[in-house]
């Protein structure tokens, strides 16, 4: 399966870039993942848009289009999704023959916190409802106190969540299967 990555946090030691990577290495054979830049994406204003999409929002939109589904690794900000992802989305959101609709997708995330990004995945999926993006329900992949599952080269050493991730991989080629 062909897999587009989205990962909702810009920073460079994010631990949700590595729970991603860490998903990515469970992966069942064959598996391709791809990973979307967001970080250029301007802030989405209407004007702007009427003018021409950005390069950036094109780019992202093929990807999607191109993918079998779509993964998200995403951070909890203030209950919510990170800012540079609803952004995102909302670009994408207003491209023609909108590139979510129906596209299957999953969600994990990883936080410091005990609840690993539950209440930004719930408001995930509700965006996804608008998008009619078609999210896997199970399995839920929250990933708390998630600073000491990885070690200081950013693998995840934690081998309970590993066995879960790899257990998502599978879940996620299976519904594929289903949907052939
Ligand atoms: C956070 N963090 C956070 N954590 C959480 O569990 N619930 C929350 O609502 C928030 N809110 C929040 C807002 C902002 C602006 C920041 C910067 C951080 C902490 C967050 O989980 C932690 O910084 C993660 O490490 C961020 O993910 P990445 O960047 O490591 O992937």
């Amino acid at each position: 399966m062909k897999l587009l990555a989205i990962v909702g946090s810009l920073r460079k030691d994010s631990v949700n870039k590595k729970a991603m990577k860490a998903f990515q290495e469970e992966l069942p054979a064959g598996s391709e993942v791809e990973y979307a830049d967001i970080s250029n994406i301007p802030l989405y204003n209407q004007d702007d848009q009427e003018k021409a999409f950005p390069a950036s929002v094109n780019k992202l939109s093929e990807q999607v289009r191109n993918a079998d589904a779509v993964v998200f690794a995403t951070p909890e900000y203030n209950y919510s999704v990170p800012g540079v992802l609803k952004n995102a989305l909302d670009w994408v959101s207003r491209v023609p023959n909108q590139p979510f609709n129906g596209k299957t997708a999953m969600i994990l995330g990883a936080s410091p916190g005990a609840l690993g990004t539950a209440r930004a995945q719930y408001h995930l999926r509700q965006i996804g409802v608008f998008l009619n993006i078609n999210f896997l329900n199970r399995p839920e992949i929250m990933i708390g106190s998630a600073y000491g599952k990885f070690d200081d080269s950013g693998k995840l050493t934690d081998a309970p969540t590993r066995e879960f991730l790899k257990k998502a991989g599978q879940a996620l080629a299976d519904a594929l299967k289903k949907h052939k």
